[in-house]
């Protein structure tokens, strides 16, 4: 089975990010082939300055090697160095009607929040198809925001598959994961980067422990009983915690005589245990950049050799061999 997902390079990842998206796909390495890619070109339908695409292609190469993606295991790669998706992409695109395009959320939303019109923005999904299809994947885990694009792409697969007569193209499944469908940030609003309300993956310790002593909390006084299921420092702590340590500190919240500075403090302690290891590993792989070039490449290779046989399929079908 592969399971394969992208992550745009389009700013800071943050717990949202993390325990959203990359942690589902890093657990799976085993059960599946895992393809992970940096999706440049979908950034760059929003980011356009060359040195922070740069920059942000090389950050998330690094954050998702440093929170455990193992090169032996899976592959990862930069999704411009895998050309043959271009070409799929104009293949998917002449069977795909402008009204499912049109009907997609994100491309409503991002109009609404102020973003420019333009063709590449409205025709994002098809080249996410292409992704997808490339490389024939089973299974892509995405947030609740993408599945809609993941089923544009069967769409897409299946008018091809059945415009062309040839089963060409997998049809792939999205996998959402309800428990961490939508991590809440420090206002209680989804976390993400345009609401201003993320703490970042490899924010300065003491940056992230500010962020967690600001976060608002109501004013029950300390020796009484409080509710955990709408505090938001606990809805932050059960994403690190395990299930004896999540019902530890629901008893705590119940019992009284636990104050909230108290459970900052714990869900401080508990993020240092589980990201601090991360951090060292990405100040290493930081300072050795040829060693992720390396591992990009040999990714690549790999992720391009299943291209370029989709790739022969699609001309075949359509007559371009
Ligand atoms: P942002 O909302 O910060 O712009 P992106 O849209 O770039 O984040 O999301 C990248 C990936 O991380 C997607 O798969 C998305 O669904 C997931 N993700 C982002 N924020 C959250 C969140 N708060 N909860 C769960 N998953 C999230
Ligand atoms: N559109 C995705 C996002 O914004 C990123 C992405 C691009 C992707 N191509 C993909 C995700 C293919 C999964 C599969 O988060």
């Amino acid at each position: 089975m592969r399971i394969l997902t992208g992550v745009q390079p389009s700013g800071q990842l943050h717990w949202g990010n993390y325990f959203g998206a990359m942690k589902p796909i890093i657990d799976r390495q085993g059960t599946g082939e895992v393809f992970v890619f940096v999706a440049q070109y979908h950034a760059l339908t929003t980011v356009h300055d060359a040195a922070a695409l740069r920059a942000a292609t090389r950050d998330v190469a690094l954050d998702f090697l440093a929170c455990g993606l193992d090169p032996a295991r899976a592959c990862l790669f930069r999704q411009a160095d895998v050309p043959e998706v271009h070409e799929l992409a104009w293949m998917l695109s002449v069977v795909t009607p402008m009204g499912l395009l049109e009907r997609c959320h994100s491309y409503k939303d991002k109009l609404a929040r102020g973003l420019p019109a333009s063709h590449g923005l409205f025709a994002y999904p098809v080249l996410m198809a292409a992704d997808i299809l490339a490389y024939q994947s089973d299974v892509v885990p995405v947030g609740r925001d993408q599945k809609q694009h993941v089923e544009v792409t069967r769409d897409i697969a299946a008018k091809f598959n059945q415009t062309f007569g040839a089963e060409v193209f997998k049809l792939p499944e999205p996998l959402i994961s309800e428990r961490v469908a939508v991590i809440p940030g420090l206002d209680g609003q989804k976390m993400s980067k345009s609401y201003g309300n993320t703490i970042g993956l490899f924010d300065e310790p003491k940056a992230v422990k500010a962020k967690i002593m600001r976060i608002a909390t109501d004013s029950t006084p300390l020796e009484a009983p409080k509710d955990p299921d709408a505090c938001r420092v606990f809805a932050l702590y059960k994403l690190f915690a395990s299930e004896a340590e999540q019902e530890e500190m629901r008893g705590n919240y119940l019992r009284g005589g636990y104050g909230y500075g108290h459970a900052k403090k714990a869900l401080f302690e508990i993020y240092q245990r589980t990201l601090g290891p991360f951090r060292e590993r990405r100040e290493h792989l930081a300072a050795h950049p040829d060693e992720v070039e390396d591992i990009l490449r040999a990714g690549a290779a790999k992720a391009r050799a299943a291209a370029r046989r989709t790739l022969e399929a699609a001309r075949l079908a359509v007559g371009l061999d």
